[in-house]
């Protein structure tokens, strides 16, 4: 095995204890790496005013793998409220590092699995006739396009002239919105590329014959939002019709879709949507697995093989300065196994996935989110694992 040099970025609050904790899995199953730490996350914000250092950017360009832990981000006011006082005044923004890391990488493929483990206490279960009980197994991946559409960041409050002049050459905006005032006007686009969309749905589908599943749902909303949602769907018939035709292809609106999610989880694959409509699906799909102790993603850009790999979860501040860290590490590590499968190391995330399936199967060593307590400093004495027993416990199951 090649020696693979890894960037890392704790970020911030739970970011740093998850991090540690995934690299003590890698090495213990024998995943050979150098792993240089890089900085992001609030603290770079508040001491040198910028969350993403260049510096961090061009380590990430050098060795091209990254796993991250989560950082902390605040609104606007609070922001500059918390920058170092000589860096006040000096006109500085706070803008989100993930945003900011995705769009100068161009990181637009997302995907985030949702897979139930067998045993795990948190699984969505369905009440059946005569009072059955049913555990319907969930094995959904949700393909996100990560850089467009709703998080693009091209928005503007009280819009300039120009940018009113070519609203009001549509005759919605003209029926609408023409009497509001243009100071109470906030406008966010919801911007798609042909690009952008071909690539995310290529992707969706190229994962669905890899691994064999029958259907690839495109979740969006084509009959209110024509134009962005609208081409994505026609866009995949086309694709599927002429590259893919032993694949499924179905659509959902959003909406729906999200009320479906507790109906029949079990009927779906992979789902590709947009940007916005993706991070909400993904997130319902997380609920009937677990929560955001289970859930993982990869981001990367398939052109240059830059790929992040995270947790969703975020900082969780209140858990961060506990002496004793009570949060769920699986998701931080099922986020190193994509890494792994990314990298062509299959051998090494199928060990430790395996691993993480007994742990839960076997349910002795169950975090306090999996024991259904509400986190507090005292829930290990109350019986649930602390991070470093559960993270310990996979580590045991490899030997
Ligand atoms: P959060 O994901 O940090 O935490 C929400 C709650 O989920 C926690 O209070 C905890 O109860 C639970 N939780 C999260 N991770 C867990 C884990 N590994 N094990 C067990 N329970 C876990 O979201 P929140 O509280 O909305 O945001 C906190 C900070 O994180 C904010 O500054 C926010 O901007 C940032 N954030 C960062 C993200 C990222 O770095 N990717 C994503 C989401 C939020
Ligand atoms: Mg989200």
């Amino acid at each position: 095995m090649v020696k693979r040099t890894i960037v890392t970025m704790p970020g911030d609050g739970i970011g740093k204890n998850v991090l540690e904790e995934a690299i003590r899995v890698l090495d213990a199953a024998g995943f050979e790496a150098d792993y240089i730490e890089a900085d992001i996350g609030w603290e770079f914000w508040c001491k040198e005013g910028n969350p993403l250092p260049q510096r961090t950017l061009d380590l990430i360009a050098e060795h091209k793998i990254a796993l991250f832990g989560a950082i902390t981000s605040k609104p606007k006011d609070a922001a500059a409220a918390e920058l170092d006082p000589e860096l006040k005044d000096k006109g500085l923004v706070y803008f989100s590092p993930i945003v900011g890391l995705r769009q100068h990488f161009g990181l637009d493929i997302c995907m985030r699995p949702c897979h139930s483990y067998t045993g795990n206490p948190l699984n969505f279960i369905r009440r059946g006739p005569n009072n059955t009980v049913r555990e319907p197994e969930v094995d959904v991946i949700i393909f996100r396009q990560n850089t467009e559409g709703l998080y693009g960041g091209v928005e503007w409050s009280n819009p300039s002239d120009k940018v009113y002049d070519a609203l009001m050459t549509h005759p919605k905006f003209v029926k609408n919105f023409s009497k509001t005032p243009k100071e109470e006007l906030s406008v966010s686009t919801r911007i798609f590329t042909k690009k952008a969309t071909e690539r995310i749905l290529r992707a969706a589908l190229e994962h669905a014959k890899k691994y064999g599943y029958k259907s690839v749902t495109v979740c969006e909303k084509p009959n209110v939002i024509r134009e962005t949602s609208g081409m994505m769907y026609k866009m995949a018939q086309e694709i599927q019709k002429k590259d893919y035709p032993e694949i499924e292809l179905w659509n959902t609106n959003i909406d729906a879709q999200m009320m479906w999610l507790t109906k029949n989880p079990e009927n779906y694959g992979v789902i590709v949507a947009g940007n916005m409509f993706g991070d909400i699906v993904s997130d319902g799909f997380a609920g009937l697995i677990g929560g955001l102790g289970f859930a993982c993603s990869a981001q990367f850009n398939p052109d240059t093989g830059v790929g992040v790999f995270e947790p969703t979860h975020g900082s969780a501040p209140k858990y961060a300065d506990y002496l004793v860290s009570i949060v769920n590490p699986i998701a931080m590590i099922e986020s190193a196994c994509m890494m792994l499968d990314f990298i062509d190391e299959n051998d090494i995330a199928a060990k430790i996935r395996k691993a993480v399936a007994e742990v839960i199967a076997e349910g002795k060593v169950r975090t306090y989110d999996m024991m259904k307590m509400t986190g507090r400093a005292d829930v290990v004495d109350k019986g649930a694992a602390s991070m470093k027993q559960m993270t310990d416990a996979i580590i045991e199951k490899m030997k």
